[in-house]
């Protein structure tokens, strides 16, 4: 079905759900905003504009200062920021696949935008610019609104799935060509415009920065430095995404050379099968929490299997915090307009948080999952030397194998992380249909 199809759909669903929330919450419309412009402090720099997130749910008009006008059983009206501008390019409303869904007036400049949304009766805005909101007589306490709003983004419609798998196509071709890279020798940096040049987008399209690490530096697992002299990388981990109408695939992959110790590469084969063997897992109904809980098990028993750990069962290891060590976040997130999307903590559609609060601090979702949800699962296995140290000396020393951990730390770690979207009967890996 064509994008103009799926995106009506996608359209009518959000009418239809905001509809609700605005019924339950008591406003008669919804004010959404792109958002300001932000500036360096002190500086005429802007930085890089991304549209509020609940915007790009409607909306995949980029730019600065739009805002979106959604009112019970009327087409929703978008108001453009399109001012006579020499220095800077904006929005081309011209011919886009999305434009007939809109009732559209184009302002020239901010005030006049504004004017109009103060006509807005009982409106509540939503967006990054409040103090506007307010002076146009807008109401801007959204507490009970948003977790509503939240909760259906986290039921991804057939549109959003196409923009995923649309982003992902294009991550797999920056993927395989950094793997081509890395086995060529190249420094983290030639790895990094490998990515770049294959996914054809500049960084600031990029739904997050690269992480492109040589050797130890898989063991920082948000590394960001992209190393120039340091080449002929033994092992290689890559989180790397792309953005597509505003939606991000995120994904990694982690690779060893022949030059890597054995005992690494073999963890990495066991670490690709519990990877799968956990994204087989997901299903409607089961609760990420309880998977994040399997993940430690699982890796618990790999690294006994590999001797890593030693002298402990597997429900011993992760009681006693041991697989925490190698394994010290969360097995994956919510995704979609933001790489670690809302709602991946809300019992339900009014925000509820679960009670007790959920035990998995490090975990941003711990849902019980229903078709339509779309989540990473991105267990890994890391040489930290900040979690080992204490470690070494502490009351379970015993149970690490430490001249094999003092072998594999250079290596860094290992991430497997794959893109799932929950269906009726199961799973999709979304991932692994473009990057097997
Ligand atoms: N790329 C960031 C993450 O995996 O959560
Ligand atoms: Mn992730
Ligand atoms: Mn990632």
């Amino acid at each position: 079905m064509s994008l103009s199809v799926i995106f009506r759909q996608h359209i009518a669903l959000r009418q239809k759900s905001t509809e609700q929330a605005l019924r339950e919450c008591r406003f008669d419309a919804l004010v959404i905003g792109a958002g300001e412009l932000q500036y360096y402090a002190e500086d005429d720099a802007a930085v890089s504009h991304r549209s509020y997130h609940h915007f790009n749910h409607w909306c995949p008009l980029s730019g600065e200062n739009h805002l979106l006008v959604i009112r019970p059983g009327q087409k929703p009206e978008l108001c453009a920021y399109i001012p006579d501008d020499y220095w800077h390019e904006h929005a081309d409303l011209e011919d886009a696949f999305w434009l007939a869904e809109f009732n559209i007036t184009s302002f020239g400049n901010v005030e006049a935008l504004w004017q109009h949304i103060a006509k807005v009766r009982d409106g509540i805005y939503i967006g990054p610019d409040k103090a506007r909101a307010e002076a146009a007589g807008l109401k801007t306490d959204a507490a009970n609104l948003l977790p509503r709003l939240n909760w259906e983004r986290s039921f991804k419609s057939e549109y959003e799935v196409k923009c995923v798998e649309r982003a992902t196509r294009r991550a797999a071709t920056g993927h395989v060509a950094a793997r081509e890279a890395f086995f060529a020798g190249g420094s983290e940096l030639d790895i990094h415009h490998a990515y770049m040049r294959a996914i054809r987008q500049i960084d600031r399209q990029l739904p997050y920065e690269t992480i492109v690490c040589l050797n130890e530096k898989a063991a920082v697992l948000h590394y960001h430095k992209k190393r120039d002299k340091t080449r002929l990388g033994k092992t290689f981990l890559l989180d790397a995404g792309v953005r597509y109408k505003g939606y991000a695939c995120d994904i990694t992959r982690s690779y060893a050379a022949d030059a890597a110790p054995a005992e690494f590469r073999n963890l990495l084969g066991g670490m690709n099968k519990l990877q799968q063997n956990l994204c087989g897992l997901i299903k409607p109904g089961l609760s990420f929490e309880h998977l994040h809980a399997q993940a430690h098990l699982d890796i618990a028993a790999l690294l006994l299997d590999h001797g890593v750990l030693r002298s402990v069962s597997k429900e011993q290891a992760v009681e006693r915090g041991l697989s925490q060590v190698f394994f010290p976040h969360g097995l994956g997130h919510m995704l979609g307009i933001h790489v670690h999307d809302v709602a991946g903590k809300q019992v339900d559609r009014t925000g509820t948080l679960p009670t007790p609060q959920a035990k998995h601090k490090t975990l941003r979702a711990s849902r019980i999952l229903d078709a339509g949800n779309l989540l990473t699962v991105e267990p890994g296995v890391y040489f930290i030397d900040m979690l080992l140290k204490p470690q070494r000396s502490g009351e379970h020393a015993a149970c690490f194998n430490w001249p094999l951990i003092d072998t594999l730390m250079p290596c860094g770690g290992i991430r497997i992380e794959d893109n799932v979207l929950v269906t009726r009967s199961g799973q999709r890996n979304i991932t692994r249909a473009f990057l097997p």
